[in-house]
């Protein structure tokens, strides 16, 4: 998907992001599975992870705290957005959506809203969708949310998934502009669902594949072959900056930051030096959030933005990749 001569721009007004107090420790998970602190952190460079009050928080609360923190920096009210998407996997109702539990909280009545499933590459799938709603004419303003509270699907006696994951929101605002070479310049959404059983959540029983039956991970906990999802995210995550940057004419040089899920700082090291492209562009927080799916890349340009590392000059890279399998990219000019 390609967008060249546009009638609007988009313009990214406002970021925001919301993450849980509670800190779970890589020396915290050695007291419930067979790990240690070393391990962790050479095998996937995190040190802790954000985990929600189960009593209190979760996918709702932080994709509504991470819209609102978007709209204040925008200066807009809830009442100004036309439209919620919120990227997730962890909904704590299959209906309604999150997206109308967060516009019902806001008093974004009555802006469409719909949850969107493409796991870890939930956030940038929900921002290609919006802008290209804002090119059309569709739509004028709309809240982009990431939210995934990881926590609650993980078996903490599973030592692959409770060392990896945490929980994490982050959100845009986008409204329509009238310069059109404002926004995302290029998009790259894909899926492949043969790989479907790397990375899965399953409900019922009949779902799990024959060779994952022994699992003893209970129903509606992820499961997840590491190994099979890094061997695809090591190819994929290269090809897919490699194809938004060749798109758009962009080198290691003239890109901005490249703005990655966080899944594994070997996938993302792996990739960056492949590329050629600067350490100080590739933005790494999972050292301190972990692997927050849909959360990730929303809470990185959220932390980005706030920190000036934006820049107006050079047009930045989102990407991600996860379950499903699925992928995508976009490259965004502010
Ligand atoms: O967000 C998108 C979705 N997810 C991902 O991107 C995750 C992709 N995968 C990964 O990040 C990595 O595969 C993991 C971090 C999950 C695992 O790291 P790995 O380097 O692929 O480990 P491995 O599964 O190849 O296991 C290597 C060894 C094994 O021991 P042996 O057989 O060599 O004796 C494992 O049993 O490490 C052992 N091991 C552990 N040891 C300590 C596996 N998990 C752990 C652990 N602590 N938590």
């Amino acid at each position: 998907m390609t967008q060249i001569a546009q009638p609007f721009g988009v313009r990214i007004r406002g970021t925001g992001s919301c993450v849980p107090e509670r800190r779970l420790t890589n020396n915290d998970l050695t007291k419930l599975v067979d790990t240690s602190d070393e391990w962790i952190i050479q095998r996937t460079g995190i040190h802790e992870r954000r985990v929600c009050d189960p009593s209190s928080e979760g996918t709702f609360t932080m994709a509504r705290d991470a819209l609102k923190n978007a709209l204040d920096m925008a200066e807009m009210k809830g009442s100004d957005l036309d439209l919620i998407i919120v990227g997730t996997v962890t909904a704590e109702m299959t209906c309604p959506s999150v997206a109308a539990r967060v516009g019902a909280a806001l008093d974004a009545i009555p802006a469409a809203a719909f949850d969107l499933s493409a796991a870890c590459s939930g956030f940038v799938y929900s921002m290609n969708i919006a802008q290209a709603l804002i090119r059309s004419g569709q739509f004028r303003t709309v809240g982009v949310v990431g939210a995934e509270c990881m926590t609650s699907i993980v078996d903490y006696t599973d030592r692959t998934v409770s060392i990896l994951f945490g929980d994490a929101a982050g959100a845009a605002i986008l409204t329509r502009d009238p310069d059109p070479r404002i926004g995302c310049l290029y998009s790259a959404m894909g899926a492949d669902g043969r790989g479907w059983d790397s990375l899965y959540i399953p409900r019922r029983a009949q779902e799990i594949p024959a060779n994952d039956i022994d699992n003893p991970i209970a129903l509606g906990n992820l499961r997840m072959n590491g190994k099979e999802v890094f061997r695809f995210a090591v190819t994929k995550f290269r090809e897919v900056i490699e194809d938004a940057m060749s798109k758009t004419g962009l080198t290691p040089e003239s890109v901005g930051q490249v703005v990655c899920h966080q899944s594994n700082i070997r996938i993302i090291e792996s990739a960056r030096e492949k590329l050629g492209i600067p350490k100080e562009k590739v933005y790494i927080n999972i050292d301190r959030f972990g692997n927050s799916s849909a959360g990730s890349v929303g809470l990185c340009l959220d932390q980005l933005w706030r920190a000036g590392k934006i820049e107006k000059e050079r047009p930045f890279v989102m990407v991600a990749f996860g379950g499903g399998l699925t992928w995508a990219s976009g490259v965004w000019r502010v």
